[in-house]
């Protein structure tokens, strides 16, 4: 691994477990062409969603200080499993005995913010990982900022390797995708509003729109972290300062690069060449 960056600046660092951070690294490429950017996917240890909360953390704090360590300010975790597993332990204890100057922000409490804006009746459907799932992340984030919301969950586990495995267009895809969106308006025929609660299922979203009642809303979390993270650059100016402005994007995988290069293609507008590391 590189040598510690003592510099205060650097490009803005983006997480995931694969590929799903793409959907949200691409809004950021669209809404902020002058900052830097690299992007990492631990692509050879995906997928998250059914790993222990002590394994995401683990996996989570590796790629949080090897981006540090490359001279990230500021982490986005563009990833659903690693927000809701990880990212508190991250902001309470690692930042602290780490460098408490430098932040880490993930993608739950945006998405929840949304809701407020979009469901009309306060039935509100979440599509998730079993991880996402298990840790209550949503559920217990909508009830602070909208009591009284009924939340309704469903684990997808196979969504992701739909994705990861290019299989999105397939019956396959179909067939999980119709059985877990029928047993989650099973739990309630009220929901108004669906939440992708995980960053590869926009990959999925003309699948997923099939297989939904037509007035029902679809959060998906691209633009709002990216508005998000707009929000926040204007609420800290001295972290916006910290973030370098040159147009660059740098691409990083655990796994085989020229497998990342290209799958990535397919999500971004933009040729991909990355470079493997290890964490
Ligand atoms: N993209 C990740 C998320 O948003 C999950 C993928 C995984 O299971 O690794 O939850």
């Amino acid at each position: 691994m590189d040598k510690l960056l003592q510099s205060d600046k650097g490009p803005i660092g983006v997480f995931d477990s694969g590929y799903g951070g793409l959907t949200i690294l691409s809004e950021f490429l669209k809404d902020f062409p002058e900052y830097d950017f690299i992007y990492l996917g631990d692509n050879a240890r995906t997928p998250y969603g059914t790993r222990s909360f002590e394994m995401v953390y683990q996996y989570t704090r590796q790629a949080v200080m090897h981006l540090f360590e490359r001279g990230c300010q500021l982490v986005i975790l563009a990833c659903n499993t690693a927000s809701a597993k990880a990212l508190r332990t991250i902001q309470q204890k690692d930042l602290l005995s780490f460098d408490s100057s430098r932040r880490v922000l993930g993608v739950v409490r945006p998405s929840v913010e949304k809701i407020g804006d979009v469901s009309r009746n306060g039935h509100v459907g979440v599509v998730g990982t079993s991880g996402t799932v298990v840790s209550l992340s949503y559920p217990l984030e909508v009830q602070k900022l909208f009591p009284g919301t009924i939340v309704h969950q469903q684990a997808c586990p196979m969504w992701v390797p739909l994705v990861e495995n290019d299989e999105r267009n397939t019956p396959g895809a179909d067939y999980f995708v119709e059985r877990d969106l029928k047993r989650l308006f099973e739990q309630d025929v009220e929901i108004d509003t669906l939440i992708l609660g995980c960053t590869h299922y926009p990959l999925l979203l003309p699948v997923i729109e099939r297989f939904i009642p037509r007035h029902v809303k679809v959060v998906s979390q691209g633009p709002i972290v990216s508005g998000s993270l707009r929000n926040y650059l204007h609420r800290h100016p001295e972290m916006d300062g910290r973030c370098t402005r040159n147009g660059t994007c740098e691409f990083l995988t655990t796994e085989d690069p020229s497998k990342f290069n290209e799958a990535s293609a397919v999500f971004l507008d933009q040729p991909v060449a990355s470079r493997r590391i290890e964490l």
